[in-house]
C-alpha cells in the first residue's frame, strides 16, 4: 500500500487525478471503477476541469440503491450523471452502474460480474470509505471473497448517507454492491480518505489486522493499492510520518 498524506483533500485529489488522468491519457479504453459520496466529488471537479477523452473509456460503478428509480435525484446513477458524466465526453453505452430496480436481483448481479470480466476487469478503482469501514457497500462482516450483490445498510451508515435525502427514514435500507473479492479483482485501487471523521476507518483498514469487521483492511490482501489521505483522515496513523518520508523520498524511477 502506499499511503499519501497531504495537508488538505484538495493537495490529496491532485494527486489522485493525476493518477487516473495518467491512466486515461495512456489508456484511452481503459476499464474506471467509480465511486459515489461526498469525497469523490473534488476528485470529478479536477478530472472534469483536466478536458481528457472519455470516449473510449467504459466505467463501472460500485453500487446502487434498491428499489429507487434512476431518476431519483439521490440515486447514485443521478449523482453519476450530475457529478462526472454529463460534462465529459463518456459513451452512455459503456457506462455501467448496478440496477437497484431489478427484478431478479442475483441475476443482474451476476450479470454485472460478468459486464466486468468481459471488459477485461478494472483497471483502476476509484473507493470513497464509510465511517465503519465500508467499501462500496459492504458493510462490516462482508465476506471478504464476495461478489456482487444485495446488501442490508447498518444504522450507522443510514445515519451517516441521511443528509442526501434530508433524513434518515428516507434513506433506502437494501443496496447492491460490487463484492470485495470483486474490488480486489481490480488492478489499482485508489482509496481516498477526508476528515476527521474517517481516521479511525484508515487506521483500521491500514494497520489494522485484516477483518471483515473494516472491510477496507482486505486492500491489505491487493498489489497495488494507493491511499491518499488529507491530514484530519491520517490523524490515526501510528506510521504516519514514515508514510511521509518514503513519499518525500521515492527513486526517480518510481515517482
Ligand atoms: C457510501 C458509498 C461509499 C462511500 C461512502 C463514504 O456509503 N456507497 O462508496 O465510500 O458512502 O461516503 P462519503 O464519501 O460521503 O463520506
Amino acid at each position: 500500500m502506499e499511503i499519501v498524506i497531504q495537508p488538505t483533500a484538495e493537495a490529496a485529489t491532485k494527486i489522485a487525478a493525476r493518477l487516473v488522468a495518467g491512466l486515461i491519457r495512456e489508456r484511452p479504453a481503459a476499464v474506471l471503477g467509480l465511486a459515489t459520496g461526498s469525497t469523490p466529488l473534488l476528485l470529478y471537479r479536477e478530472l472534469i476541469a483536466m478536458k481528457l477523452d472519455w470516449s473510449k473509456l467504459t466505467t463501472f460503478n460500485l453500487d446502487e440503491y434498491v428499489g429507487i428509480s434512476p431518476q431519483h435525484p439521490q440515486s447514485y446513477r443521478s449523482f453519476m450523471w450530475e457529478n462526472l458524466f454529463q460534462h465529459v465526453n463518456v459513451a452512455v453505452k459503456h457506462v455501467n452502474i448496478p440496477d437497484g430496480l431489478a427484478n431478479d436481483i442475483p441475476g443482474s448481479c451476476g450479470r454485472y460480474e460478468q459486464k466486468i470480466k468481459g471488459a477485461g476487469g478494472i483497471d483502476l478503482q476509484v473507493l470513497g470509505i464509510g465511517t465503519d469501514g465500508h467499501i462500496g457497500f459492504n458493510e462490516p462482516t462482508s465476506s471478504l471473497s464476495s461478489r456482487t450483490r444485495i446488501k442490508t445498510l447498518t444504522p450507522q451508515t443510514i445515519k451517516d448517507n441521511a443528509h442526501f435525502f434530508g433524513s434518515e427514514k428516507d434513506v433506502p435500507h437494501h443496496v447492491l454492491t460490487m463484492g470485495i473479492g470483486t474490488i480486489l479483482e481490480a488492478r489499482h485501487c485508489l482509496l481516498l480518505a477526508f476528515g476527521g471523521k474517517k481516521a479511525r476507518a484508515i487506521a483500521e483498514a491500514v494497520e489494522g489486522p485484516i477483518t471483515s469487521m473494516n472491510p477496507a483492511s482486505a486492500l491489505q490482501l491487493h498489489p497495488k493499492v494507493t491511499v491518499c489521505l488529507d491530514e484530519a483522515a491520517a490523524a490515526e496513523l501510528k506510521l504516519k510520518d514514515y508514510y511521509r518520508w518514503v513519499f518525500d523520498h521515492k527513486p526517480d524511477w518510481q515517482k
